[in-house]
This record gives structure tokens, C-alpha cells and sequence, in this order.
């Protein structure tokens, strides 16, 4: 169940003043109301709109058992392979997006959030770019991000603007590549061609060993973000591929890694989870970690069925290669389902960077959001009314008979349930 909708009227007024938000959370709960979520990304949601994604191979979307779980389970695609910049830019000046808005239409068409992957990458380059070396490169590869960013305005929720750029080891800085020798800025400089062609979307930062919180590339890529946010760079997120192994186990630190990045001010995403062997408790350790942290946004593996895997001898994903459900998916379920609600007043969590991310309303109405976390047994709804451009004049929240609230604010409450300004 989903919970039950909260209706909003507006009344006739009285001017609350001329801030721009007024806000009130009518916190509701039901014992007993609630059933839990049956399916990753129905369930994902319902923590303060997470998302819960795979990648996705354009061609297999032909293949029914395929489809048939992605169209279940998840709620965010990320396209493999087909947005790099060997396949939307195969020769200079040429791009080609039929496999890339086969997937994006896919998903748009079924309400699933599109992450994409990736503009600014040194591997998988073309040939031709292969081979360039300073200015040139340096404008080519501005010249793609603001094409392919530009293509696909609008359609996207998150672009890993920049992959992969840190080297591994103990050094802390760059990866030596022909990118980073046009000029150290040139991460930067990817980020405001993708903010210039697609002022929507959010610009992540995306990279691999970066999970715990005491190797030094972890540590190089958030001085990098600590920097951009101190000098206004546009970035809004990072993304975390989590690709976890013998080699790379799940850090005991995981949480502080994503909490830390998130008090920079950007949110955190987990981007390409896959674990050799697909232990389930290090999964749900992923999940609680996320549920955890409030701009933590939701979490994509890489691949459905371990057939499906770039690594599949490892059997690292949550589908075996029959297309059932492994221990690590219920695992995972039961994660999503138990998480803790979080609080919805919270300043950072997803549900109120969200709804600061929608256009500013352009009357002097309000406009209300609701926000849901949902649990064995009830529900906390989290409503924020939010003013447009000027004052507004008096709303009304109205929460069914069942239901209790238990706080609120800047508003003044008659009854049980009524929580307004007047
Ligand atoms: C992998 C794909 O899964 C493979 O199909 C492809 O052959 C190579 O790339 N980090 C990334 C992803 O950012 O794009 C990579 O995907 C896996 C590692």
C-alpha cells in the first residue's frame, strides 16, 4: 500500500510574510497500515524517493526473461555502454544515438530514471580521439560533452560527467591521460559544457576504489570536490561504482566515506554495485549505508542476471543466469524494506533536494510535495508547502481521520487533521 493521499486546498488568506517558503510536515503515522514493498525499486522509493537501477545492454532488451525483470524490479537505468564516447561519437563530428534513445525511451516510456554514462572518460574513446593530444582533444572533448549533453536535455537525472580520472595507489592525484595533459582543468571545464547544455540534470564526479575512506585516491577525489564547491564548479554529485571483491572488500568505513562526501554539499550515489560472489550481508551493508545517509539517492547494480555481468565468473549480481532471485536479492529487499524512516524535516535529505530542484512556481500560489517513508507497520508523510514568487495566503493540509500528526512547523494546527496557516 502506498499510504494514503494527503489533499491540499487552498483558503483564503492572510499573508504570512514575505519569505518564500513557508513550510509545514504533517508527520502521519499508522500502525498497522503499511505492507512491505515487494519489488527493489517500489521499495527504493518509498525511502524518500531513492531509486534502485541497473545497467542496461540495448540489446538485450529483446530478450523477454531480461526485459521482464528490468521492467519489474527497477526504476533507474543506467545505459552500459551505449552513451560512451565510442559509441554516440564514432568518428569526429559524427554522433549517433540510436542504441542510447533505445534505452532512454525505454525507460522514460515506464517512469525509470535514466543515470547517464558517461561524457568525459579515457577509456573506451574512439579511435580518432585516442590519438589527439592537447588544444585539439581539449576542444573535441568539449565539443562531445556539449553535444551528447544536449541531445539528451532533459531526459536525464544524473551524467557521470567526468569517470574515472583519479589514478590508483597511493599517489592521491590524477590518472595520467591524454585528457589530464591538456590541462588539469579539464575535469572542470567538462562539468560547465554539461551545466551549459543541460542545466537540469545533476553533474556527478564518477569513480572506482574510491569506497574506503582512508585510501588516498578516496581521499583525492573529495579534495577535488571540496574544491569545486568552494570555486562554484558545478558538480551536485558523486558517484561511488563500488565494484567490490577479494580486492576491494566492503570498507567497515563505507558510511563515512558517503556521509563525508555528502557535508561537502553533493549528493552521493552508488553507481555500478557488483560484489564477487554476490555476499548477501555485504550487500544489505551497501543499502543500510545508503539509507543512512539523506543524499545518498539511490543505488544502481551493474547488470541484471550474472550472465549479464561484465565480470561473470565472479556470479556478482542479484539474478542468477536463469533470471532468479539469488540470496543476495533478498538480502537486499529485506534491507530496502526494513531501513529505518528517516527524519523528514531533515535539511538534506533527497525529498527536499528534490523538490528545491523543481522550477520555482511562478504565481503567488504554492505548490506542495509529498514525501513517503514507509515501513513494517506505518508511515511517516512528510508534506512542505512552498511558496512561489510572492506571499502566500493561506493553505490547508488536510490528513485522513486515521492518522496522527506528530509535528510540524511554521504552521498552526486545528484538530487532529488540519495543519495550516490562517
Ligand atoms: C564496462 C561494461 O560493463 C563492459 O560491457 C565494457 O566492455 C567495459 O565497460 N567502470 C565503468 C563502466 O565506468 O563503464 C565499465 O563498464 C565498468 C567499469
Amino acid at each position: 500500500m502506498q499510504g494514503r493521499p494527503l489533499s491540499f486546498r487552498h483558503r483564503t488568506a492572510l499573508a504570512v510574510g514575505a519569505a518564500g517558503l513557508m513550510a509545514v510536515t504533517g508527520a502521519v503515522f499508522l500502525p498497522g497500515s503499511a505492507s512491505a514493498a515487494s519489488t527493489l525499486g517500489a521499495s527504493a522509493a518509498e525511502r524518500n524517493g531513492r531509486y534502485f537501477g541497473t545497467a542496461v545492454a540495448a540489446y538485450k532488451l529483446s530478450d523477454s526473461v531480461y526485459q521482464t525483470i528490468l521492467n519489474r524490479e527497477f526504476n533507474s537505468v543506467t545505459p552500459e555502454n551505449e552513451m560512451k564516447w565510442d559509441a554516440t561519437e564514432p568518428d569526429q563530428g559524427r554522433f549517433t544515438y540510436g542504441s542510447s534513445d533505445q534505452i532512454v525511451n525505454h525507460a522514460r516510456s515506464r517512469g525509470m530514471k535514466v543515470r547517464g554514462h558517461a561524457l568525459a572518460w579515457y577509456s573506451q574513446m574512439p579511435p580518432w580521439a585516442q590519438r589527439m593530444e592537447g588544444a585539439p582533444l581539449r576542444q573535441a572533448m568539449l565539443n562531445h560533452v556539449t553535444n551528447v549533453a544536449t541531445h539528451f536535455r532533459g531526459q536525464i537525472d544524473s551524467w557521470d560527467v567526468v569517470n574515472e580520472a583519479f589514478a590508483d595507489g597511493n599517489s592521491g592525484g590524477r590518472r595520467d591521460t591524454n585528457l589530464e595533459r591538456t590541462g588539469s582543468d579539464w575535469i572542470e571545464a567538462a562539468f560547465r559544457a554539461a551545466r551549459a547544455a543541460d542545466p537540469n540534470a545533476k553533474l556527478c564526479y564518477n569513480d572506482y576504489n574510491t569506497d574506503d575512506w582512508s585510501h588516498a585516491k578516496t581521499q583525492g577525489v573529495y579534495r577535488m570536490v571540496r574544491d569545486f564547491k568552494q570555486r562554484g564548479v558545478p558538480i551536485d554529485c558523486v558517484g561511488f561504482q563500488s565494484h567490490l571483491n577479494n580486492q576491494s572488500p566492503y570498507p567497515s568505513n563505507y558510511r563515512t566515506t558517503l556521509s563525508s562526501f555528502a557535508a561537502l554539499g553533493v549528493d552521493v550515489q552508488i553507481t555500478e554495485l557488483d560484489i564477487q560472489g554476490a555476499n548477501p550481508t555485504w550487500y544489505a551493508n551497501v543499502v543500510n549505508d545508503c539509507l543512512a545517509v539523506p543524499r545518498c539517492n539511490g543505488i544502481t547494480v551493474w547488470g541484471i542476471r550474472d550472465s549479464d555481468s561484465w565480470r561473470s565468473q565472479q556470479t556478482p549480481l542479484l539474478f542468477d543466469n536463469g533470471g532468479n532471485k539469488k540470496a543476495a536479492y533478498n538480502s537486499v529487499l529485506a534491507a530496502l524494506n526494513n531501513g529505518q524512516p528517516q527524519d523528514p524535516s531533515s535539511p538534506g535529505n533527497p525529498s527536499s533536494s528534490s523538490s528545491s530542484s523543481q522550477p520555482p512556481n511562478p504565481g503567488g500560489g504554492c505548490s506542495a510535495t509529498v514525501s513517503l517513508n514507509q515501513w513494517n507497520g506505518g508511515y511517516v508523510a512528510s508534506v512542505r508547502v512552498t511558496a512561489g514568487s510572492s506571499p502566500i495566503n493561506g493553505w490547508t493540509v488536510s490528513i485522513p481521520q486515521a492518522a496522527n500528526v506528530t509535528n510540524s512547523w511554521s504552521t498552526t494546527r486545528s484538530g487532529t487533521n488540519f495543519a495550516n496557516v490562517d
